[in-house]
């Protein structure tokens, strides 16, 4: 089959932050895996780990959500600053009832910013919290000047402001975050964002509404209507579950039957729908995409593994999880005049995560060999294909400062494919290629043997006059430059 690509014609520039991260106080999220404090014996700078760090770094991690998810809306900043041993212990409700210690705050989070190189994505607390609560949050953060909370921070060793790029307004208030309705929820909004100070008038703080949880439609389009005017972007929450439902078995993540492959392919797939009708009902209120869509939960929901705190979310990750991560990555690109920012949830540990640990041994997943690979459509400029790719497949070609990237993935779990690209007589020579695949369903990499799937330099890349040839084989993720 023969696709057609236009490099000429100009297309929507991908967004970096849709490669955005999101890290929550839950089960082994941050304590012991980003966060491990000074005194560890765990190799660490200011408290967080160096080797995570250090693989985090690779993928260019842009926009890291912190505290939440649900424990946002449980969330009180003030618990979090000070001296370590001051500071007030809590139960985590939504996630275990473990004690939270407070350890990893406002300062600790902007020092692990600070290291991986990413902008700040705060979820603030409306389901439990105060307006005023929020807006003092904002002062200690941002505020340049003399203030009581600037003062706070300084007196907490912080001279400097940071940098708040994206702020969140409520997490899932349909549901954990306030069980609100849709018309109350705008009010609220409206209200709290009024509060919302913006010291830094060249570099406003950057709005996140609640949006729909999965097609409530219903409130895409209220919140729209009554808060429209007041927000820069609206989330929206989808998780890939392979049964389709929160039923008592999500499926297992490893040692599942073919069956689970092929629905959760589907259900991955479900989001391109999602994002089309979603953002038909926000043409109505905004035919110009002024307000854009924000995917800040997404990913693999499988059950806990077994053994494991049912709590804490922990969920293997296998070349499943990498598909998953292709096709959902291809469809925000896709998007990319609409979708301007998507959080896989989560970074580390908890469901669909980049790398997991166990005391002081880590391995990267699968997924994160996905982000690797991917991160070259990073801020470039879509390419449009014309003709259709064989059954299975799914792709996206960008292209930036004279190198056109196409990342294609066979989801096929037994067929291998073959696609040519047409068009690409610009372009002289294969600059580089990786791959991804692993011959079983559920093949993953253990702390005994971290390296079962790993991206690899990929072979079956030919370009000759102007069409790119690809061989694709089953139940793989191949990403190639052209120069
Ligand atoms: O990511 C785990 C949880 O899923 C989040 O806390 C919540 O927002 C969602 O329901």
């Amino acid at each position: 089959m023969t696709i057609e690509l236009l490099p000429q014609k100009k297309g929507p520039q991908i967004s970096k932050y849709i490669y955005g991260q999101f890290s929550e106080h839950l089960g082994n999220g941050i304590y012991g895996s980003l966060y491990v404090g000074k005194n560890s014996d765990i190799a660490n700078v200011n408290g967080m780990r160096t080797d995570v760090v250090d693989a985090l770094k690779k993928i260019h991690v842009p926009v890291l959500r912190w505290p939440g998810g649900l424990f946002a809306d449980t969330y009180h900043w003030m618990d979090g600053i000070g001296p370590k041993d001051d500071r007030k212990k809590i139960v985590n409700t939504n996630w275990g009832d473990v004690t939270e210690n407070n350890h990893f705050g406002t300062h600790e989070y902007f020092e692990l910013l600070n290291q991986l190189g990413a902008d700040a994505y705060i979820n603030a607390n409306i389901g439990s919290g105060t307006v005023q609560e929020m807006a003092e949050w904002v002062e200690y953060m941002t505020m340049p000047g003399e203030s009581p909370m600037a003062n706070l921070r300084r007196q907490n060793g912080q001279e400097d402001p940071w940098k708040v790029k994206f702020f969140g307004i409520g997490n899932e208030s349909w549901g954990g975050g306030g069980n609100m309705r849709p018309e109350y929820y705008s009010d609220v909004y409206r209200q709290y964002q009024t509060f919302l100070p913006q010291y830094d008038k060249d570099h406003p703080i950057y709005k996140v509404a609640c949006g729909p949880n999965e097609d409530d439609y219903n409130w895409t389009d209220t919140v729209m209507k009554y808060a429209g005017q007041y927000l820069d972007g609206i989330s929206l929450h989808y998780y890939t579950l392979p049964k389709g439902t929160w039923g008592q078995s999500k499926g297992d993540a490893t040692g599942f039957p073919e069956s689970e492959w092929d629905s959760t392919m589907t259900r991955a797939k479900h989001m391109d729908e999602l994002i089309t009708k979603h953002s038909t009902i926000m043409d109505r209120y905004d035919p110009d995409k002024r307000v854009n869509l924000i995917v800040d939960e997404w990913g693999t929901w499988f059950n806990v593994e077994k053994g494991t705190n049912p709590g804490f979310l922990h969920q293997q990750n296998t070349i499943r999880d990498a598909m998953v991560a292709a096709i959902n990555l291809n469809i925000f690109q896709k998007h990319a005049d609409r979708v301007y920012m998507a959080n896989i949830a989560q970074m580390v540990n908890v469901l669909q995560a980049m790398i997991l640990t166990k005391g002081d041994q880590m391995l990267k997943t699968p997924t994160y060999y996905v982000f690797d690979m991917y991160q070259k459509h990073m801020n470039g400029e879509l390419v449009e294909g014309v003709g259709s790719v064989p059954e299975n497949v799914t792709y996206t070609a960008s292209q930036k400062d004279d190198k056109l990237t196409i990342s294609i993935c066979n989801y096929d779990a037994h067929e291998a494919q073959n696609v040519d690209f047409s068009g690409l007589a610009d372009f002289k020579k294969v600059k580089s290629g990786k791959i991804l695949t692993a011959d079983k369903l559920d093949a993953h990499n253990t702390f005994d043997n971290p390296d079962a799937v790993v991206e690899k330099d990929f072979v079956g890349a030919e370009l000759k006059h102007g069409t790119l040839h690809l061989a694709l084989p089953a139940k793989s993720v191949v990403s190639v430059t052209l120069k």
